[in-house]
């Protein structure tokens, strides 16, 4: 049997996202005993339609569901759209959440960040999102943290991580499958 999974997922499509590419490296951190991947198919998840969301969703949809359901953890790193969440995360979330009260998230070990070159850190999503995750039943993991001026803190070229940033994703890691 494969060892548990961390899911860490993006909320930006962009190629040369600062948070996708944080998630890349958050899979970098996984603890001993553990595996970690970056969820790649946000693009593809249809928007959400109750008309869809019956016995047989799309494919797409029930491996998001099924991915989450068996994640040890979950780790969201997002960018902040128009002060809130991006509308591909958000629609993640709804197909990932539903039907209420029996959903994928149920249970879940959730923990959030977000990264912006400004300098909020992405904190409109970040709270945002983690104002959610207890009323849809998930369990929040770690304190909030946000990465402002995160062109200065990561050089997607070379592939490096100010220390501090670097830190938080380790501690974080390991702190959703404590
Ligand atoms: C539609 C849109 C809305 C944005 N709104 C905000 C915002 O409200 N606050 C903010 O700090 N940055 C905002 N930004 C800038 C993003 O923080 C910036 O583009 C960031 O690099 C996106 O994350 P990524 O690098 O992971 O793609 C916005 C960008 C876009 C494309």
């Amino acid at each position: 049997m494969s060892n548990p999974e961390i899911l860490v997922i993006s909320g930006s499509l962009r190629k040369a996202s600062y948070n996708s590419f944080l998630a890349v490296h958050a899979v970098k951190h996984v603890p001993a005993g553990f595996e970690a991947r970056v969820y790649a198919e946000m693009r593809d998840l249809p928007h959400y339609d109750a008309d869809l969301d019956n016995q047989t969703p799309p494919e797409v949809v029930a491996r998001l569901r099924r991915g989450i359901s068996d994640a040890a953890g979950i780790l969201f790193i997002t960018p902040t759209y128009n002060y809130a969440l991006p509308g591909g995360l958000k629609n993640l979330v709804d197909w990932a959440t539903r039907p209420m009260g029996s959903h994928s998230m149920v249970g879940k070990r959730v923990a959030v960040t977000g990264a912006s070159p400004g300098p909020s850190g992405s904190k409109q999503a970040v709270e945002w999102l983690r104002s959610m995750i207890e009323p849809l039943g998930a369990t929040l993991v770690g304190d909030e943290y946000l990465i402002p001026t995160v062109h200065e803190k990561v050089d997607i070229a070379s592939g490096s991580v100010d220390a501090e940033v670097d830190r938080y994703l380790s501690t974080v890691m390991s702190q959703l499958v404590q």
